[in-house]
Protein backbone atom coordinates (compact mmCIF):
# COMPACT_ATOMS: atom_id res chain seq x y z
CA UNK A 1 0.00 0.00 0.00
CA UNK A 2 2.86 2.29 0.61
CA UNK A 3 4.15 1.81 -2.64
CA UNK A 4 0.90 2.73 -3.78
CA UNK A 5 0.63 6.03 -2.37
CA UNK A 6 4.22 6.97 -2.68
CA UNK A 7 3.55 6.49 -6.20
CA UNK A 8 0.16 8.55 -5.73
CA UNK A 9 1.85 11.37 -3.79
CA UNK A 10 5.38 11.22 -3.89
CA UNK A 11 8.46 11.33 -6.48
CA UNK A 12 9.01 8.54 -9.14
CA UNK A 13 11.87 8.33 -11.64
CA UNK A 14 10.94 10.02 -15.25
CA UNK A 15 10.80 6.15 -16.91
CA UNK A 16 8.11 4.94 -14.36
CA UNK A 17 6.40 8.22 -15.73
CA UNK A 18 7.35 6.72 -19.18
CA UNK A 19 5.61 3.42 -18.17
CA UNK A 20 2.31 5.27 -16.57
CA UNK A 21 1.69 6.93 -20.02
CA UNK A 22 2.59 3.47 -22.31
CA UNK A 23 -0.23 2.24 -20.10
CA UNK A 24 -2.25 4.78 -20.22
CA UNK A 25 -1.42 4.66 -24.61
CA UNK A 26 -2.57 1.00 -24.13
CA UNK A 27 -6.24 1.67 -23.29
CA UNK A 28 -7.73 4.36 -25.11
CA UNK A 29 -10.78 5.11 -22.99
CA UNK A 30 -8.78 7.22 -20.23
CA UNK A 31 -7.74 10.42 -21.03
CA UNK A 32 -5.33 12.21 -20.00
CA UNK A 33 -6.89 14.17 -16.81
CA UNK A 34 -7.66 10.32 -15.22
CA UNK A 35 -4.08 9.50 -15.29
CA UNK A 36 -4.47 10.26 -11.81
CA UNK A 37 -7.02 6.90 -11.51
CA UNK A 38 -4.57 4.66 -13.21
CA UNK A 39 -4.58 1.67 -11.51
CA UNK A 40 -0.75 1.61 -10.07
CA UNK A 41 -0.27 -1.70 -9.67
CA UNK A 42 -0.01 -2.60 -13.23
CA UNK A 43 3.29 -1.35 -13.16
CA UNK A 44 4.42 -2.31 -9.35
CA UNK A 45 6.14 -5.57 -11.06
CA UNK A 46 8.44 -4.02 -13.61
CA UNK A 47 11.26 -1.37 -13.07
CA UNK A 48 9.18 1.26 -11.53
CA UNK A 49 8.52 0.51 -8.10
CA UNK A 50 12.19 0.01 -7.14
CA UNK A 51 12.73 3.36 -8.20
CA UNK A 52 10.45 4.88 -5.69
CA UNK A 53 12.79 7.22 -3.57
CA UNK A 54 13.54 6.46 -0.02
CA UNK A 55 13.86 9.88 2.17
CA UNK A 56 17.56 10.19 3.16
CA UNK A 57 17.72 10.59 7.21
CA UNK A 58 21.20 12.51 6.58
CA UNK A 59 22.08 15.59 4.44
CA UNK A 60 25.46 17.03 2.87
CA UNK A 61 26.93 17.13 5.99
CA UNK A 62 26.47 13.57 7.02
CA UNK A 63 25.91 14.81 10.66
CA UNK A 64 22.87 13.09 11.73
CA UNK A 65 19.61 14.79 13.40
CA UNK A 66 20.27 12.74 16.66
CA UNK A 67 23.73 14.47 16.79
CA UNK A 68 22.25 17.30 17.50
CA UNK A 69 21.80 18.40 21.61
CA UNK A 70 18.34 18.25 23.05
CA UNK A 71 17.43 15.71 20.45
CA UNK A 72 16.69 11.99 20.91
CA UNK A 73 15.32 9.59 18.83
CA UNK A 74 11.76 10.42 19.89
CA UNK A 75 11.92 14.03 19.01
CA UNK A 76 13.80 13.26 15.48
CA UNK A 77 10.83 10.68 14.61
CA UNK A 78 8.45 13.88 15.05
CA UNK A 79 10.47 15.99 13.33
CA UNK A 80 11.24 13.60 10.39
CA UNK A 81 7.45 12.72 10.15
CA UNK A 82 6.92 16.71 9.27
CA UNK A 83 9.61 16.74 7.25
CA UNK A 84 12.95 17.49 9.08
CA UNK A 85 15.00 14.78 8.47
CA UNK A 86 18.48 16.60 8.35
CA UNK A 87 20.52 18.90 9.95
CA UNK A 88 20.58 21.11 6.74
CA UNK A 89 16.47 21.54 7.25
CA UNK A 90 16.61 22.08 10.74
CA UNK A 91 19.16 24.86 10.40
CA UNK A 92 17.29 26.83 8.14
CA UNK A 93 13.80 26.37 9.99
CA UNK A 94 11.67 29.24 12.13
CA UNK A 95 11.55 28.47 16.20
CA UNK A 96 7.59 28.21 15.74
CA UNK A 97 7.58 25.74 12.71
CA UNK A 98 10.36 23.87 14.81
CA UNK A 99 8.72 23.91 17.61
CA UNK A 100 5.20 22.64 16.28
CA UNK A 101 6.80 20.02 14.33
CA UNK A 102 8.64 18.49 16.92
CA UNK A 103 6.10 18.92 20.20
CA UNK A 104 8.61 20.62 21.98
CA UNK A 105 8.89 24.37 23.12
CA UNK A 106 9.85 27.41 21.25
CA UNK A 107 13.38 27.74 23.94
CA UNK A 108 14.18 24.34 23.22
CA UNK A 109 13.60 25.11 18.94
CA UNK A 110 15.36 28.25 19.13
CA UNK A 111 18.31 26.24 20.85
CA UNK A 112 17.98 23.02 18.56
CA UNK A 113 18.23 25.19 15.13
CA UNK A 114 21.18 27.43 16.71
CA UNK A 115 23.02 24.31 17.59
CA UNK A 116 22.76 22.94 14.05
CA UNK A 117 23.70 26.31 12.39
CA UNK A 118 26.64 26.45 14.39
CA UNK A 119 27.27 22.73 13.34
CA UNK A 120 26.87 23.64 9.88
CA UNK A 121 29.23 26.66 10.12
CA UNK A 122 25.89 28.94 8.88
CA UNK A 123 25.82 32.17 9.81
CA UNK A 124 27.98 35.64 8.72
CA UNK A 125 31.23 34.91 6.77
CA UNK A 126 33.59 37.22 5.24
CA UNK A 127 33.40 37.92 1.31
CA UNK A 128 36.50 36.11 0.61
CA UNK A 129 34.91 32.99 2.07
CA UNK A 130 31.51 33.92 -0.28
CA UNK A 131 33.63 34.54 -3.62
CA UNK A 132 35.29 31.15 -2.78
CA UNK A 133 31.67 29.45 -2.39
CA UNK A 134 30.68 31.31 -5.29
CA UNK A 135 33.53 30.18 -7.30
CA UNK A 136 31.73 26.15 -6.74
CA UNK A 137 28.80 27.49 -8.52
CA UNK A 138 28.04 25.16 -11.30
CA UNK A 139 26.80 26.00 -14.82
CA UNK A 140 24.45 24.06 -16.85
CA UNK A 141 23.92 24.51 -20.57
CA UNK A 142 20.81 25.62 -21.90
CA UNK A 143 21.36 23.57 -25.59
CA UNK A 144 21.77 27.26 -26.91
CA UNK A 145 25.42 28.84 -27.18
CA UNK A 146 23.77 32.33 -27.38
CA UNK A 147 21.31 31.55 -24.55
CA UNK A 148 24.47 30.06 -22.64
CA UNK A 149 26.02 33.61 -23.17
CA UNK A 150 23.33 35.61 -22.07
CA UNK A 151 23.53 33.36 -18.83
CA UNK A 152 27.19 34.00 -18.07
CA UNK A 153 28.14 30.26 -19.28
CA UNK A 154 24.84 29.15 -18.80
CA UNK A 155 22.24 28.66 -15.59
CA UNK A 156 23.54 29.03 -12.57
CA UNK A 157 23.69 26.57 -9.58
CA UNK A 158 23.18 27.88 -5.57
CA UNK A 159 20.39 30.55 -6.98
CA UNK A 160 16.79 30.85 -8.35
CA UNK A 161 16.32 31.19 -12.20
CA UNK A 162 12.69 32.38 -13.29
CA UNK A 163 11.64 32.16 -16.46
CA UNK A 164 8.55 33.51 -17.73
CA UNK A 165 6.21 34.30 -20.42
CA UNK A 166 3.53 33.42 -22.67
CA UNK A 167 1.97 30.04 -23.02
CA UNK A 168 4.18 27.86 -25.39
CA UNK A 169 7.04 30.75 -24.93
CA UNK A 170 9.28 27.44 -24.50
CA UNK A 171 9.10 27.54 -20.26
CA UNK A 172 8.64 23.81 -20.43
CA UNK A 173 10.65 22.56 -22.77
CA UNK A 174 13.36 24.51 -21.40
CA UNK A 175 13.49 22.63 -18.12
CA UNK A 176 13.00 19.32 -20.50
CA UNK A 177 16.62 20.46 -22.04
CA UNK A 178 18.27 21.38 -18.51
CA UNK A 179 17.08 18.21 -17.18
CA UNK A 180 19.42 16.23 -19.93
CA UNK A 181 22.07 18.72 -19.69
CA UNK A 182 22.52 18.40 -16.27
CA UNK A 183 23.67 14.76 -16.49
CA UNK A 184 26.13 15.64 -19.23
CA UNK A 185 29.85 15.56 -18.13
CA UNK A 186 31.52 18.96 -16.38
CA UNK A 187 32.85 20.89 -19.36
CA UNK A 188 30.57 19.51 -21.52
CA UNK A 189 27.95 21.40 -20.53
CA UNK A 190 26.31 19.74 -17.54
CA UNK A 191 27.69 18.83 -13.83
CA UNK A 192 27.38 15.04 -13.85
CA UNK A 193 24.43 15.44 -11.61
CA UNK A 194 20.59 14.72 -11.70
CA UNK A 195 17.42 16.57 -11.69
CA UNK A 196 14.12 16.43 -9.85
CA UNK A 197 10.99 17.96 -11.68
CA UNK A 198 8.09 19.07 -9.47
CA UNK A 199 5.36 19.45 -12.97
CA UNK A 200 2.17 21.48 -11.40
CA UNK A 201 0.54 21.52 -15.03
CA UNK A 202 1.35 17.50 -16.40
CA UNK A 203 3.40 18.93 -18.90
CA UNK A 204 6.33 16.81 -18.64
CA UNK A 205 7.24 14.46 -21.16
CA UNK A 206 9.51 11.78 -21.11
CA UNK A 207 9.73 11.12 -24.41
CA UNK A 208 11.03 14.54 -24.89
CA UNK A 209 14.08 14.27 -22.26
CA UNK A 210 14.60 10.83 -25.15
CA UNK A 211 14.27 13.12 -27.72
CA UNK A 212 16.82 15.65 -26.62
CA UNK A 213 19.13 12.56 -25.18
CA UNK A 214 19.64 11.25 -28.46
CA UNK A 215 21.82 13.97 -30.34
CA UNK A 216 24.23 13.56 -27.77
CA UNK A 217 24.48 9.68 -27.75
CA UNK A 218 23.32 9.78 -24.10
CA UNK A 219 21.77 6.31 -23.16
CA UNK A 220 17.89 7.29 -23.09
CA UNK A 221 17.42 4.78 -20.37
CA UNK A 222 19.98 5.98 -18.09
CA UNK A 223 18.71 9.85 -18.94
CA UNK A 224 15.22 8.86 -17.37
CA UNK A 225 16.12 7.37 -14.32
CA UNK A 226 18.34 10.36 -13.86
CA UNK A 227 14.94 12.36 -13.53
CA UNK A 228 12.68 11.56 -10.98
CA UNK A 229 9.18 13.59 -11.58
CA UNK A 230 6.21 14.39 -9.16
CA UNK A 231 2.80 15.93 -9.72
CA UNK A 232 2.16 18.77 -7.50
CA UNK A 233 -1.39 18.81 -7.17
CA UNK A 234 -2.16 21.71 -5.04
CA UNK A 235 0.30 24.54 -4.25
CA UNK A 236 0.67 22.71 -0.97
CA UNK A 237 1.57 19.54 -2.48
CA UNK A 238 3.63 21.70 -4.48
CA UNK A 239 5.27 22.93 -1.51
CA UNK A 240 5.69 19.72 -0.08
CA UNK A 241 7.53 18.12 -2.80
CA UNK A 242 9.94 21.44 -3.16
CA UNK A 243 10.85 20.19 0.36
CA UNK A 244 11.15 16.75 -0.33
CA UNK A 245 13.42 17.67 -3.11
CA UNK A 246 16.03 19.65 -1.59
CA UNK A 247 15.96 16.98 1.24
CA UNK A 248 16.73 14.27 -0.95
CA UNK A 249 18.86 16.58 -3.43
CA UNK A 250 22.17 15.17 -1.71
CA UNK A 251 21.76 11.41 -1.44
CA UNK A 252 20.67 11.55 -5.11
CA UNK A 253 23.51 13.89 -6.44
CA UNK A 254 20.26 16.35 -7.87
CA UNK A 255 21.82 19.99 -8.93
CA UNK A 256 18.61 20.84 -10.58
CA UNK A 257 14.95 21.11 -9.53
CA UNK A 258 12.42 21.92 -11.60
CA UNK A 259 9.49 24.08 -10.42
CA UNK A 260 6.97 24.08 -13.09
CA UNK A 261 5.27 26.10 -13.14
CA UNK A 262 6.17 28.08 -9.79
CA UNK A 263 2.20 30.20 -9.90
CA UNK A 264 -0.21 27.99 -11.51
CA UNK A 265 -1.42 26.55 -8.46
CA UNK A 266 -1.40 29.80 -6.52
CA UNK A 267 -3.08 31.37 -9.24
CA UNK A 268 -5.89 29.05 -9.42
CA UNK A 269 -6.56 28.79 -5.50
CA UNK A 270 -6.18 32.42 -4.17
CA UNK A 271 -8.65 33.67 -6.81
CA UNK A 272 -10.07 36.82 -5.07
CA UNK A 273 -8.69 40.49 -4.31
CA UNK A 274 -8.86 39.78 0.00
CA UNK A 275 -7.01 36.64 -0.90
CA UNK A 276 -4.17 38.22 -2.58
CA UNK A 277 -1.66 39.08 0.99
CA UNK A 278 -1.95 35.36 1.80
CA UNK A 279 -0.98 34.40 -1.65
CA UNK A 280 1.85 36.45 -1.75
CA UNK A 281 2.77 35.57 1.65
CA UNK A 282 3.04 31.86 0.99
CA UNK A 283 4.76 32.32 -2.53
CA UNK A 284 7.38 34.43 -0.51
CA UNK A 285 8.07 31.39 2.19
CA UNK A 286 8.28 28.64 -0.56
CA UNK A 287 10.16 31.33 -2.52
CA UNK A 288 12.68 31.36 0.49
CA UNK A 289 12.58 27.85 1.21
CA UNK A 290 13.94 26.97 -2.46
CA UNK A 291 16.21 29.84 -2.19
CA UNK A 292 18.31 28.24 1.00
CA UNK A 293 17.77 24.49 -0.63
CA UNK A 294 19.85 25.95 -3.55
CA UNK A 295 22.44 27.19 -1.82
CA UNK A 296 23.07 24.67 0.81
CA UNK A 297 22.61 21.86 -2.00
CA UNK A 298 24.77 23.60 -4.71
CA UNK A 299 21.79 23.43 -6.79
CA UNK A 300 19.73 25.34 -9.67
CA UNK A 301 16.29 25.80 -9.64
CA UNK A 302 14.73 26.70 -12.81
CA UNK A 303 11.21 28.21 -11.77
CA UNK A 304 8.36 28.86 -14.71
CA UNK A 305 5.78 31.40 -14.20
CA UNK A 306 2.98 31.94 -17.12
CA UNK A 307 2.66 35.61 -17.85
CA UNK A 308 -1.33 36.44 -17.58
CA UNK A 309 -2.91 37.59 -21.31
CA UNK A 310 -6.20 38.11 -20.25
CA UNK A 311 -6.75 41.76 -19.57
CA UNK A 312 -9.90 41.23 -17.20
CA UNK A 313 -7.23 38.64 -15.36
CA UNK A 314 -6.06 39.12 -12.10
CA UNK A 315 -3.99 41.65 -9.82
CA UNK A 316 -2.36 44.83 -11.25
CA UNK A 317 -0.80 45.05 -14.56
CA UNK A 318 -2.01 42.40 -16.84
CA UNK A 319 0.99 41.72 -18.63
CA UNK A 320 3.15 41.45 -15.42
CA UNK A 321 4.18 37.95 -14.23
CA UNK A 322 1.86 36.28 -11.82
CA UNK A 323 3.47 36.78 -8.15
CA UNK A 324 4.29 40.24 -8.98
CA UNK A 325 6.44 41.78 -6.93
CA UNK A 326 6.95 38.84 -4.34
CA UNK A 327 8.52 36.46 -7.55
CA UNK A 328 10.17 39.76 -8.56
CA UNK A 329 12.25 39.73 -5.07
CA UNK A 330 13.53 35.95 -4.90
CA UNK A 331 15.28 34.76 -8.12
CA UNK A 332 18.17 36.15 -9.03
CA UNK A 333 17.71 35.84 -12.54
CA UNK A 334 14.71 36.56 -14.50
CA UNK A 335 14.01 36.51 -17.58
CA UNK A 336 11.52 36.91 -19.95
CA UNK A 337 10.61 34.42 -22.83
CA UNK A 338 8.86 35.57 -25.97
CA UNK A 339 7.70 33.99 -28.90
CA UNK A 340 8.85 35.69 -32.18
CA UNK A 341 8.36 34.48 -36.04
CA UNK A 342 8.13 31.14 -37.01
CA UNK A 343 10.17 28.61 -33.95
CA UNK A 344 12.49 31.61 -33.11
CA UNK A 345 12.24 32.31 -29.35
CA UNK A 346 13.33 35.64 -27.53
CA UNK A 347 15.17 34.96 -24.13
CA UNK A 348 15.26 38.92 -22.19
CA UNK A 349 17.55 38.75 -19.17
CA UNK A 350 15.46 41.18 -17.22
CA UNK A 351 17.50 41.09 -13.91
CA UNK A 352 20.64 39.50 -12.67
CA UNK A 353 22.88 40.47 -9.91
CA UNK A 354 26.06 40.05 -11.70
CA UNK A 355 25.00 40.20 -15.41
CA UNK A 356 24.31 42.52 -17.94
CA UNK A 357 20.48 42.87 -19.34
CA UNK A 358 20.44 41.40 -23.24
CA UNK A 359 18.70 39.25 -25.55
CA UNK A 360 19.65 35.70 -26.58
CA UNK A 361 17.38 34.39 -29.95
CA UNK A 362 17.17 30.38 -30.06
CA UNK A 363 14.67 28.08 -31.26
CA UNK A 364 12.95 24.78 -30.01
CA UNK A 365 13.50 21.49 -32.57
CA UNK A 366 12.77 18.43 -32.11
CA UNK A 367 16.07 17.68 -30.60
CA UNK A 368 15.72 20.62 -28.11
CA UNK A 369 16.83 24.23 -27.27
CA UNK A 370 19.06 25.18 -30.24
CA UNK A 371 20.79 28.34 -31.46
CA UNK A 372 18.96 29.73 -34.63
N1 LIG B 1 8.89 17.61 -30.47
C1 LIG B 1 8.97 18.92 -30.75
N2 LIG B 1 9.59 19.36 -31.85
C2 LIG B 1 9.67 20.66 -32.13
N3 LIG B 1 9.15 21.63 -31.36
C3 LIG B 1 8.52 21.26 -30.26
C4 LIG B 1 8.40 19.89 -29.87
N4 LIG B 1 7.71 19.83 -28.72
C5 LIG B 1 7.42 21.11 -28.39
N5 LIG B 1 7.91 21.95 -29.31
C6 LIG B 1 7.78 23.42 -29.32
O1 LIG B 1 7.62 23.88 -28.04
C7 LIG B 1 6.43 24.65 -27.91
C8 LIG B 1 5.83 24.48 -26.55
O2 LIG B 1 6.69 25.08 -25.66
P1 LIG B 1 6.50 24.93 -24.10
O3 LIG B 1 7.85 24.89 -23.53
O4 LIG B 1 5.59 23.81 -23.80
O5 LIG B 1 5.78 26.30 -23.78
P2 LIG B 1 5.40 26.91 -22.36
O6 LIG B 1 5.85 25.96 -21.31
O7 LIG B 1 6.15 28.21 -22.34
O8 LIG B 1 3.92 27.11 -22.41
C9 LIG B 1 5.56 24.16 -29.01
O9 LIG B 1 4.67 25.16 -29.41
C10 LIG B 1 6.55 23.83 -30.10
O10 LIG B 1 6.87 24.99 -30.81
MG1 LIG C 1 4.71 24.99 -19.90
Amino acid sequence: MRQVHDHVLGIECADGRQAMREVLRMSPKKKADEEETVDYEDFEEGEADKEIVELGTEGESGIEVTDLPGVGPAIAKRLSEAGYRSVEAIAVASPSELAAAGSIGETTSTKIIKAAREMLDIGFETADLLLERRKTAGRISTGSTALDELFGGGLETQSITEMYGSFRSGKTQMAHQLAVMIQRPEGEGGLDATAIYVDTEGTFRPERLVDMAEPYGMDPKKVLKNVVWARAYNSDHQILLCDQAMEMAPEKNAKLLVLDSVTSHFRAEYTGRGTLAARQQKLNKHLHHLQRGAEINNMAVYITNQVMSRPDAFFGDPTAPVGGHVLAHVPQTRCYLRKSKGERRICRLVDSPNLPEGEAVFTVTKDGIRDV
